[in-house]
């Protein structure tokens, strides 16, 4: 059964845009831009980065921890993204960015992050409560892309409808069929470096929807390191080749190359292809595919992949041993 954030996919990109639209965004200028966030909020920061690093001058920062690097200064853009509002890397990235008076655009359905940013009269994307943060990303991503196209970084109207359509074009029983294949054996993500962020953005969804630990890697750098590692140990390892058609052919010829290698080392190999024909709609259709693939090993090995025990065991562990938050808001307010 397609999960419901799945069968509302499209929809709730439609609403992303929406909301968006009616967002009233101060006059910023800026010459970088960071984005802040971790878990599911952090692969927003890596999307947006696989979608600018080749196409745009404007340099795109990914901090995923507290700290911000020290060159993101009052000329900044910074996004300080977490669906709760409640994370404390991301809150602690806020309050540096206040202090160092970067540009600060939060997104978030509420917590502290929508509480801190109406105090300090800053701008705050409000989206819908009531989903996983990782299966909101549509409503994380998409409204980050029109605040820049208000900024004048890029027209990116083509490439949304796009994105929206493909959506509603994906095949999901070459994914069905996968998920069958490789539900009980190791897994291995790999793919050109140009899409760095949706690798790791599978990774994460076989971790928090399947429960499993994954490989992840990037050509043409796993070609120099990683591959060795199967002269040993890869005869349970499933590997995924995430594809693109425009992959060029140094990459192309590389993987094609390795995937010759890898049958005399591994357990069995396996391609995914993006739909649609800008990046952001490959992108998105990535997303949607990593969701549903990672949902359907959960629903064929009998797993409630909405569960995060691990996560909400440590984020209230370390709220007794740090209370990092309240100590944070202290120093705000
Ligand atoms: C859970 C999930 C996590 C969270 C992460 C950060 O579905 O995706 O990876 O995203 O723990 O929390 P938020 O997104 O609320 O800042």
């Amino acid at each position: 059964m397609t999960p419901e954030h799945l069968t509302n996919f499209s929809k709730m990109c439609e609403e992303a845009i929406g909301i968006a639209n009616k967002i009233d965004l101060p006059e910023f200028s800026f010459d970088k831009i960071a984005i802040c966030g971790v878990g599911g909020s952090g692969s927003v920061g890596d999307l947006a980065a696989d979608l600018l690093r080749y196409d745009s001058a404007m340099e795109v920062v990914v901090v995923k921890s507290y700290r911000l690097p020290a060159h993101i200064d009052e000329n900044t853009l910074v996004f300080c993204v977490s669906y709760s509002g409640n994370t404390e890397e991301t809150l602690r990235a806020f309050a540096e960015a206040h202090k160092r008076n970067c540009k600060i655009i939060s997104v978030t359905s509420g917590g502290k992050l929508a509480e801190w940013s109406k105090k300090l009269n800053l701008p705050v994307i409000l989206i819908p409560s009531g989903y996983q943060p990782r299966d909101a990303v549509p409503y994380m991503f998409l409204p980050i892309l029109i605040c820049l196209q208000e900024f004048g970084l890029k027209n990116f109207e083509e490439d949304l409808q796009e994105s929206v359509d493909v959506t509603k074009k994906i095949e999901l029983k070459p994914l069905d069929e996968l998920a069958e294949k490789i539900k009980n054996s190791d897994v291995a993500i790999y793919g050109s470096e140009e899409f760095a962020g949706v690798i790791r953005r599978f990774k994460n969804e076989f971790n928090e929807n399947a429960k499993i630990t994954v490989k992840y890697d990037a050509f043409p750098e796993l070609n120099h390191n990683e591959i060795n590692g199967y002269e040993r140990n890869g005869k349970q390892t499933s590997v995924i080749l995430l594809r693109d058609k425009d992959e060029g052919d140094e990459i192309k010829v590389r993987i094609e190359t390795t995937k010759e290698i890898f049958k005399d080392y591994i357990h069995s190999v396996h391609e995914i292809w993006p739909v649609g024909s800008s990046k952001l709609a490959k992108i998105v259709s990535y997303v949607y595919m990593a969701s549903y693939l990672t949902a359907k090993i959960a629903e064929l090995v009998g797993i409630n992949r909405e569960r995060v025990v691990f996560v909400d065991r440590l984020k209230v562990e370390l709220k007794n041993k740090l209370n990092s938050v309240g100590k944070l808001e202290k120093n705000l307010f």
